[in-house]
């Protein structure tokens, strides 16, 4: 009746930002990720007969209000889908910082979804855990796997769901803590303000299905720079269309932070931007450059260097 689990955080490289289905958390395309070993999650939990409503911990924290209620309506689901009949005691430990746009939710509702259910004895096959993971957060449905992977849309909750596409061992990720604290509008409420501009929700979706396809193509072909510059793009696309539904993630420093990439990037070095709900920048680069260019924007930035991670597993 107890389990721990680990999952790791991942980088969308072709972003999810909107949804075409609220209540069963479906998104407006498919995206992909690379899930990073730096940035994890751990939660155990414990279902207890005599419990009268779950109990949340995260940080040795006991956790009320909107993050809980959030945490318990996603036990509901869960407990309904799966006929468990308890309420639990989840213990969290986030090694990321939260809610600054390094998407701590992927790896938390990632390691929740595989902790609630092994608990109870059930062994999901990973695209069952990733479209139930989807209910919890939707990035966390790509954090079931290591390496790179692909959300596909889907239309329903079980065609909506990630499947690992390939684990490229040299890619580096820096990343660039600009900003630690919360960010004052959480992603699920700024990616919904899309519904309210449907022009520029109809030019998101076809950029990205565009922009999808053409990654696909670049990942077939171990085409870093394509990998690289088609991330680029596609994040400052996302930042723009943020922008125009009024928020604004991004700060001057982040601006720095990317000038100082496209300068590296002219001395052919190979490095990529990519930015998520916050004003944090990850620099997308290869292994064999990490130790010569990471002083540099350490001179900007506290940073963490990320490798290629791992999915989901028990402790
Ligand atoms: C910018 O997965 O946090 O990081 O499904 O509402 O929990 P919810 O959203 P969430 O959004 C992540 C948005 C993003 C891009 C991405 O990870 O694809």
């Amino acid at each position: 009746m107890t389990h721990t689990a680990i999952a790791n955080v991942n980088i969308a490289l072709i972003k999810y930002w909107g949804k075409k289905d609220i209540e069963w958390n479906l998104p407006l395309t498919s995206s992909i990720s690379l899930t990073l070993d730096a940035f994890y999650t751990k939660t155990t939990v414990t279902y207890d007969p005599t419990l009268t409503a779950d109990i949340l911990l995260i940080d040795d924290e006991i956790i009320t209000g909107g993050e809980y209620l959030r945490v318990t309506k996603y036990m509901d689901k869960l407990r309904k889908l799966y006929s468990i009949p308890f309420y639990a005691k989840i213990t969290s430990y986030n090694f990321v910082p939260k809610k600054a746009g390094l998407a701590s939710s992927s790896s938390a509702f990632a390691a929740l979804a595989y902790a609630a259910t092994k608990a109870y004895g059930l062994n999901l096959d990973s695209k069952e855990l990733s479209s139930l993971a989807r209910l919890g957060s939707g990035s966390a449905s790509r954090s079931i796997y290591g390496g790179l992977v692909l959300w596909h849309e889907g239309h329903d909750h079980m065609s909506s769901y990630a499947e690992h596409l390939t684990h490229m061992d040299d890619l580096a990720v820096i990343v660039c803590l600009i900003d630690e604290t919360p960010k004052k509008v959480n992603s699920t409420d700024a990616m919904n303000r899309l519904n309210e501009y449907p022009d520029l929700k109809e030019l998101w979706i076809l950029s990205t299905q565009d922009a999808l396809n053409d990654m696909k193509e670049a990942i077939i072909e171990n085409d870093f720079d394509k990998m690289g510059s088609i991330a680029e793009s596609h994040a400052s696309l996302m930042h723009y269309i943020i922008q125009e539904t009024g928020v604004s993630y991004l700060t001057d420093q982040s601006f720095k932070v990317m000038d100082l990439t496209e300068k590296i990037r002219n001395e052919g070095i190979p490095v990529y931007y990519t930015m998520d709900a916050g004003a944090n920048v990850k620099i997308l680069t290869k292994k064999e450059y990490v130790e010569t260019i990471k002083a540099r924007y350490e001179k900007l930035s506290k940073v963490i260097v990320s490798y290629t991670g791992m999915g989901v597993s028990s402790l």
